[in-house]
Parts: C-alpha cells; sequence; structure tokens
C-alpha cells in the first residue's frame, strides 16, 4: 500500500488519480439520470444549458473542492477544520447525508440495473415492460407510508452490491478505489462504444439524432430546464459530496491542478454526450416502429432505462446482448461512484478518530446495508424519489454556496489561486475568483430559492405534506444533527493542526 510520511494512502501515479475521479463522476447519472434530463427537457435544448452550467459552476467548483483537499490535505471535515475550526460540521454534513442518504439508494438502484442485467439475456420483462418494471418488479404501494413487502430478488441483489463496495474499498486507496477503476473505466467506454455504433445501425437513427443535436430555444426561456442543467452538473461532478477533496488529498505534492480537473470534467461530459447517442438512437427506432413523435415514445422519463429500453431491446434483432451490455454498463458505472461515496466517510472517520479502516469499512457496510433495506421494499421508489429530491435539490446545493463562502469570502481565495498556477500547467486567472465569490453562490441561491418556492406552493409530485415532511425534511434535519455531533467530538488525531501545503 503506498502511503506517505504522514500515514496518507497515495494515489500510484496521477493517472490513478484522473481514473478514480473520472470512476466516480461517471455513474448512473451520466447514463440513466442524463438521458431522461435530456428527453424531458427537449433534447438538443438541454445541452446548451449542461454546457453553460459545466463551464459557469461545474469546472470552477471541481477545482475549487480539489484545491482543497490537496493544499489542506485531508477529508472534508478536516479540510474544512484546517480552513476555519467552526466549520468542520459542513464537511460532516457532506458525508454524512452521502453515506447516509445518497449511497442508500443509489446502490439498490445498480441493484435493479443487476436483475436487469440477468433479465435480459432472455428478455424477461415480457411485452409490456411498464406494467412489468412497476407492477412485477417494484410492486409500487400507493403511498410512502404503505411500506408492504421487501422485494427479495432486490434485496439479494443489493446485499451483493454492497459485498462489492465492500470488497473493493477495504483494500484501500491504491489497491482497491485506483485497481477497481483502472479496470472499469477501460471497459466501461469500450462497452458505450459497442453500444453506441450498434445503435447507430438501427433505423430511424436519423430523427433519433436530429432531436438530440437540434436546439429548440423556446425552451431556453424556462427556469426549469437551466435549474436541471445546474442540478445535473452537480451530481455528476460529485460535487459537493465530499469526495473530489478527500480524492485530491491523496495526490503527492507535485501535481497538476487544473489540467487533472480539465480532462476529468471533459472526459466525464464527453460520456454523457456519447452515451446519449445510443439513448437518442433508440428512442428514433422506436418512434419509427410505433408511428409516434420522438417526444411520445416514453410516458414516464424516470423509467427511460427500465422501461424504454426493455421496450426498444425487445423489438431489434439481437436487443438481448444489447440488453446485457447496457445493464452491465450502468453496474459498472454504479459502482465506480458509489466506493467513492463510502471513501468519503471512511476516509473522515479515519481522519479524525484514527480508527482501523477494515472495521470501519465493514461496520459501515452493514449499515449501509441497512439502510439500503426500506428502498428495496414496495414503497422503495417513493422514497428513492423523495430521498433524492430533498438531497440533491437542497444538501447538495447548499453544500456547494456554503464552500464558495467559506473559501471566497472568509479564507484567502486568492492565494489559493496562485497555488494551482504554482503547481499546474494551464494557469487560471482572476475570473474564477469571480465565480466563486459571486457567481456561483447567486446562481445556486436563485435556484435554491426556486425550488423552495415551488415546493411550498404544491406538494413535490403530488406526495402528502406529511410524507414529504417526515421522509424529506427530517432525512436534511437527521443528517444535519449527526453532522453536529461528530464535529462537536475531540479529535483523536494531531492531523487538524497540521498546516496547508501552502504554508
Ligand atoms: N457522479 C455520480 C453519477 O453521476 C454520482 O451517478
Amino acid at each position: 500500500m503506498k502511503i506517505r510520511g504522514d500515514g496518507r494512502s497515495q494515489w500510484n501515479n496521477q493517472w490513478g488519480f484522473i481514473v478514480a475521479a473520472v470512476g466516480s463522476a461517471i455513474g448512473l447519472g451520466n447514463i440513466w439520470r442524463f438521458s431522461y434530463m435530456a428527453y424531458e427537457n427537449g433534447g438538443g435544448a438541454f445541452l446548451i444549458p449542461y454546457l453553460v452550467a459545466l463551464f459557469t459552476a461545474g469546472l470552477p467548483l471541481l477545482l475549487l473542492e480539489f484545491v482543497i483537499g490537496h493544499e489542506r490535505v485531508g477529508s472534508a471535515p478536516l479540510a474544512y477544520a484546517k480552513i476555519k475550526e467552526r466549520w468542520e460540521w459542513l464537511g460532516w454534513w457532506a458525508v454524512t447525508f452521502v453515506m447516509f442518504g445518497i449511497i442508500l439508494y443509489y446502490v439498490v438502484v445498480i441493484a435493479w440495473c443487476l436483475n436487469f442485467f440477468f433479465l435480459s439475456f432472455n428478455l424477461g420483462w415480457g411485452a409490456d415492460p411498464n406494467s412489468f418494471f412497476f407492477k412485477d418488479f417494484l410492486k409500487v404501494s400507493g403511498a410512502p407510508s404503505e411500506i408492504g413487502g421487501i422485494r427479495e430478488r432486490i434485496l439479494l441483489a443489493t446485499v451483493f452490491i454492497w459485498f462489492l463496495n465492500w470488497l473493493i474499498v477495504y483494500r484501500g486507496v491504491d489497491r482497491g478505489i485506483e485497481v477497481a477503476n483502472k479496470i472499469f473505466m477501460p471497459l466501461l467506454f469500450l462497452l458505450t462504444v459497442v453500444l453506441v455504433v450498434w445503435s447507430s445501425t438501427l433505423e430511424g437513427i436519423g430523427i433519433g439524432l436530429k432531436a438530440y443535436i437540434t436546439p429548440d430555444f423556446s425552451k431556453l426561456a424556462k427556469p426549469k430546464v437551466w435549474i436541471d442543467a445546474y442540478s445535473q452538473i452537480f451530481y455528476t461532478l460529485t460535487l459537493g459530496f465530499g469526495i473530489m477533496i478527500v480524492y485530491a488529498s491523496y495526490l503527492p505534492e507535485k501535481t497538476n491542478l487544473s489540467k487533472s480537473s480539465l480532462l476529468i470534467a471533459f472526459l466525464n461530459s464527453g460520456y454523457s454526450l456519447f452515451a446519449g447517442i445510443a439513448t437518442f438512437s433508440i428512442l428514433g427506432y422506436m418512434a419509427t416502429q410505433q408511428g409516434k413523435e420522438i417526444s411520445e415514445v416514453v410516458s414516464q422519463s424516470i423509467g427511460l432505462a427500465f422501461v424504454a429500453y426493455p421496450k426498444a431491446l425487445s423489438l431489434i434483432p439481437g436487443g438481448n446482448i444489447f440488453g446485457v451490455i447496457f445493464f452491465f454498463c450502468l453496474v459498472v458505472a454504479g459502482l465506480s461512484s458509489a466506493i467513492s461515496i463510502i471513501e468519503a466517510f471512511v476516509s473522515a472517520m479515519i481522519d479524525k478518530f484514527d480508527m482501523n479502516r477494515t472495521f470501519l469499512i465493514t461496520v459501515f457496510s452493514i449499515l449501509g446495508l441497512l439502510g439500503s433495506i426500506i428502498f428495496t421494499t414496495e414503497a422503495g421508489l417513493l422514497w428513492l424519489d423523495i430521498v433524492d429530491h430533498f438531497l440533491t435539490h437542497y444538501c447538495l446545493v447548499a453544500v456547494g454556496i456554503l464552500e464558495c463562502i467559506l473559501v471566497g469570502w472568509l479564507f484567502r481565495l486568492d492565494s489559493m489561486r496562485q497555488y494551482i498556477n504554482r503547481i499546474s500547467s494551464v494557469h487560471i486567472g482572476p475570473w474564477w475568483n469571480f465565480l466563486i465569490k459571486f457567481f456561483i453562490p447567486c446562481i445556486l441561491l436563485v435556484i435554491l430559492i426556486g425550488n423552495l418556492y415551488s415546493e411550498l406552493k404544491e406538494p413535490y409530485e403530488g406526495y402528502t405534506w406529511s410524507s414529504l415532511f417526515f421522509i424529506g425534511w427530517t432525512w436534511i434535519v437527521i443528517t444535519l444533527i449527526v453532522a453536529f455531533i461528530l464535529s462537536s467530538r475531540p479529535w483523536r488525531t494531531n492531523k487538524r493542526t497540521g498546516e496547508g501545503r501552502s504554508e
């Protein structure tokens, strides 16, 4: 295992870091979420706000998280504590709502993909994939309070995915996470190329691609399209998760931060845009087969991967092989992101409480599995929908705003920029300071207030106020309380007293 003089793990090389960060960024979000976001928001029209969000917020924030982790040398709570002692809670909050929120249902969605991987061999969803997915597979109950039974096949796959997570993370940063990503990422790229090439031989590709790349400028007037684009960039680059901070802390002193962030952001978005070709070709194919407009092919966009894809696979000659590759890609992409989430939390516990990695990862994998169970029940999809909505729309955005305030207003932002320029080949101008200090917090605040406004105007997706309160808001409050408790505990290591690399 590669260890620095102060006992901190290290990547084997810069590539190890880049591949792991790309693995964290490329996940279910790039294939499943990006496709339905693009579909829902008018195809080509979505690409404009998506790219604007990437350049104005995604890239600058990615660089900010990298420099926080690298210069302060720590996981999120440690890095924030080294910036301002009283802001340690922010780091704990990020890694807590991700470890005890996002990952719990994220693993369950990977478990759905694993089930669909096996179902693909004989197109096991039958003639009506919509009814199969919602009624037979998930058996969705009428309300979040009607928990119903556990869906055994989903639970079984969930146990297996947690086991894989455990197996990879417990082997450590260089031998576990780095090695897994060095296998997963090339495999994922290769299989995605196969899918895209294959899908481009289908009838109707012209219609699909036209819908994908032709912008419908009228859509750009809708605030929702912009909000979705910014939240997608946050989710896809795993910003506000605490992951990019800890991954950068495992880098050696000599490194190239700005070039790495450019490469990681472009690989991640390039992958989404590329994989989107397969999705829209499939949609074009279905539109041709069913004689419909492309906008009418899918009724519920969230079910794109689990309803529209299976429907199309049943029509395409050799569709079962296509399905096997597609769902395998989703499992691989999901796993590489899941392990980064666990690492962000485990590393924070090691930094503060000096606990044993193997012990921690075992305990938190078991706790994670127990926490995932609620999402494997008949009410699982409803819980997932509510928890995902609250954590991604409020917590991630709030962390983004607060980290800009912390570093931009309460710390030496310009010296961080100079630090980046000292060690990197691509130099960053003062425009970065402007984005971090003013532009990004303002735009994120507008998004936050916009969400809150629509939240209070009418209940999200028609759920009852009590479900939203007891599941969504309570989840946020409990993770905040846990964060404050963890940050109030005394440090068992002397890492917090250490200085940043530029001092
Ligand atoms: N970045 C990860 C994804 O896109 C969380 O799925």
